[in-house]
């Protein structure tokens, strides 16, 4: 049997990995600004996390969720407290589309209506409910029909109260930061806009912080920029560190029934384990702070190359803007300088989602790579 060849994947395979770097079959040593699609949180192979998920593992991996289970329980009151809402609950599962499925059901319960309003160049996953909400023809198939779901341009109130209106809405899901788009950040205002008019409408506002979230942004999650509190806040990617784990954060005017909910393999105990792990050395090792500060360090020195047009994004989120198609640049930086970079929907912008802990050195290591491989590109050209 062949693999169903859907991936656009780099001539590369990495069999070992440590920190900020991996390693191919014959030892080279990539520097990975990529952080696997912004899923490495803490580094790879950390030593703790190592640990904890091996012990785990030797004590109990999986069972069900017909039987209580303390570790979601610490997992919870965990990420309660670091991300400050401590008063909502935790639904677990396993990837980015499917929190947003149920964030999306959840609304929809919530309210006994069942319009969504979306913005355009949306990304929110590739399942049924999730790709409805996402805006980009390529991955929606006929059978994904969206027509209860409005796109609106991003950061446009007026648009938004419009389309609030006739308060048939359930939701408003909007990403912390469109990554996929390209890194276009929603306003602060524009957020607290939403709140507001989602309150008067009757709707639930969904945040997706699947990628921008678990500390990415430089706060625990990027919507906090804008002090608002959603009502439905879904998380993926850096909660793992690898390890497939999502999870719903719900607000308490939100009550459970029983069945609502439900999934097979969400929350077990391996997943559990990586999920507790990530936070412990997030907080110990300030992952936090450090992603904004290199994520700050970067922005700045990166401002100062002439062939970016503009940088945007915030912490180790972010998205350089070029005035040209970045694929020949990407490909030399991993074949010639062993750095990986991440694409995104604007052929123009290169995503940077590296690993939380990545230091200074590392960043400047980055920047030289990109600065030799940008002369480079250059010269080649005017030959
Ligand atoms: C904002 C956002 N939401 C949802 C998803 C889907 O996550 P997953 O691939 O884990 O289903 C992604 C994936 O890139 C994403 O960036």
């Amino acid at each position: 049997m062949e693999l169903f060849d859907v991936y656009a994947l780099f001539d590369v395979e990495p069999v070992k990995r440590e920190g900020c770097y991996v390693y191919d079959d014959q030892g080279n040593k990539y520097l990975d600004l990529y952080g696997g699609h912004a899923v490495i949180s803490i580094g790879h192979s950390h030593p703790l996390y190592v640990q904890k998920l091996t012990d785990q593992l030797s004590r109990l991996g999986f069972y069900s969720n017909s039987v209580k289970n303390s570790l979601q329980k610490e997992l919870a009151y965990r990420l309660g407290l670091i991300s400050g809402y401590e008063d909502y609950s935790l639904f677990v599962c396993n990837s980015g589309a499917e929190a947003n499925e149920n964030a999306l059901k959840l609304a929809s319960f919530h309210t006994g209506k069942g319009r969504v309003i979306a913005f355009r160049k949306a990304f929110h996953g590739r399942t049924h409910g999730a790709v409805t909400v996402t805006d980009n023809p390529k991955i929606v198939a006929p059978v994904n029909h969206h027509d209860h779901v409005t796109f609106i341009p991003l950061n446009d109130a007026e648009a938004l109260d419009e389309a609030l209106q006739n308060g048939d809405v359930c939701a408003v899901i909007i990403e912390g930061i469109q990554g996929v788009a390209g890194i276009n950040c929603p306003d602060a205002d524009f957020l607290v806009t939403a709140k507001t008019l989602c309150e008067k409408y009757g709707a639930l506002l969904i945040l997706d912080e699947v990628q921008s979230g678990y500390g990415r942004s430089g706060k625990f999650f990027a919507h906090q920029y804008a002090g608002i509190r959603p009502d439905i806040i879904t998380v993926a990617k850096g909660m793992g560190n690898g390890f497939p784990i999502a999870g719903v954060l719900i607000s308490p005017q939100i009550k459970p029934s029983k069945g609502m909910l439900g999934t097979t393999f969400g929350g077990n105990h391996l997943a559990c384990a990586a999920g507790l792990a990530v936070l412990e050395v997030m907080e110990k090792e300030h992952l936090i702070e450090n992603a904004l500060a290199t994520g700050n360090y970067l922005k700045e020195k990166l401002s100062g190359f002439k062939e970016i047009k503009q940088v945007k994004g915030m912490g180790l989120m972010l998205g350089l803007e070029f005035n040209f198609p970045i694929a020949p640049l990407r490909s030399l930086l991993v074949q010639q300088y062993k750095v990986f970079t991440g694409s995104s929907g604007n052929e123009n912008v290169m995503r940077l989602l590296p690993p939380l802990s990545l230091t200074i050195e590392q960043a400047d290591q980055f920047m030289a790579a990109l600065s030799s491989a940008l002369t480079l590109l250059f010269s080649k050209n005017q030959q």
